[in-house]
């Protein structure tokens, strides 16, 4: 064989040696095609926070643009949603009175619960999620029932338990545990099954940290500790390895799908879960987030819709099928 005929290597690089990488990036139609990573409206949450009561609106002042709905005031929100595209909603059901138990997270008549109704009934194509917690239900305002001033798991696991079926009564399509205790999947795939409930699923929040992020959102809910944090039952930012663990400990328990939260601060920490389980994967952009785009924005700081689309997009890009935002309805119009 003659030289000339032998395979020339591919030219990585033109003659002035340099690798064109921009070539993929020269047209609309280019950029479209090698789009690796695709955000629809199909893959946001709603998160909504629901009032005891009736005819009641309010601004929350954290939150700028979102507002807490007493039942009556949701449909026109959930005709938006619907309408935007966006497949489901979270709900945080918020309490007339608080006590220590925080009793009202198991009443059947309580804000979260009427509002699955309503929404079961009205807007068929909403998958309901609801957060369940005793934080804003507690006088104390902590995740778990108190001795003394410890919060006592396994006594919290029963009443967790009782709130999972009456929104599961109440015809949630997940119900979403918040409150990191260990054990409470188990015990609430157990309840829900024992009851004969054995579609109703479970959205657990896996891997859950110990957040400054979610300062806002504890204004939205009322639902700040009344004394000392969450440290005890949240997760150390520090931790990687631990924040897999929890995740396919939620799994072995029985958990549908799995979440992260916050997300931003922990985008490594989804691309770790995606890694380590065939579960559907769900992100939380929660409060402190939305509300520093929101405060930027506000001043002309920043673009917006750039900006929220630009986050979404990496949520998705580290591994999140699902994402739960306060930017939802904003995010589905854009896209
Ligand atoms: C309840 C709960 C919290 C959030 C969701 N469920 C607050 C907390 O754990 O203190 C935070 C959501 C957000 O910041 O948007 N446990």
């Amino acid at each position: 064989m003659s030289d000339d005929l032998a395979p020339q290597p591919l030219p990585a690089r033109d003659a002035k040696g340099f690798p064109r990488l921009r070539r993929l990036r020269r047209t609309d139609g280019i950029r479209r095609m090698v789009c690796e990573t695709t955000l629809s409206s199909h893959d946001l949450i709603a998160p909504l926070f629901v009032l005891p009561g009736h005819g009641a609106e309010e601004e929350i002042s954290s939150l700028p643009g979102q507002c807490r709905y007493s039942v009556d005031r949701l449909p026109p929100v959930l005709s938006r949603l619907q309408a935007a595209g966006v497949p489901g909603v979270l709900l945080f059901g918020l309490p007339a009175h608080k006590d220590h138990q925080g009793s009202e997270a198991w009443d059947d008549n309580g804000a979260a619960q009427r509002a699955t109704r309503l929404i079961k009934r009205d807007f068929p194509d909403l998958c309901v999620f609801t957060d369940l917690c005793l934080c804003p239900f507690t006088s104390h305002g902590h995740c778990g029932v108190l001795n003394g001033q410890e919060i006592d798991n396994d006594a919290t696991l029963p009443l967790l338990a009782k709130a999972a079926l009456s929104l599961a009564h109440a015809g949630a399509d997940f119900i979403a545990p918040s409150d990191m205790m260990d054990g409470r999947v188990a015990a609430i795939r157990n309840a829900l099954d024992a009851a004969g409930m054995e579609m109703t699923g479970i959205l657990s929040y896996s891997t859950k940290f110990a957040s400054a992020f979610y300062g806002p959102f504890r204004e939205a809910a009322h639902s700040a500790p009344a004394f000392g944090d969450r440290r005890g039952y949240q997760m150390d930012p520090a931790n990687a390895r631990e924040a897999v663990r929890e995740s396919l400990q939620d799994e072995a328990e029985g958990a549908d799908m799995l979440m992260v939260k916050p997300a931003l601060a922990f985008l490594d920490v989804i691309r770790a879960v995606r890694e380590a389980t065939r579960l559907p994967l769900a992100c939380y952009n929660v409060s402190g987030e939305y509300a520093m785009v929101k405060a930027a924005a506000e001043r002309g700081w920043i673009d917006e819709r750039r900006v929220v689309l630009e986050s979404l997009i990496g949520m998705k890009r580290a591994g999140a099928d699902l994402i739960i935002t306060y930017h939802a309805l904003d995010a589905a119009g854009w896209l």
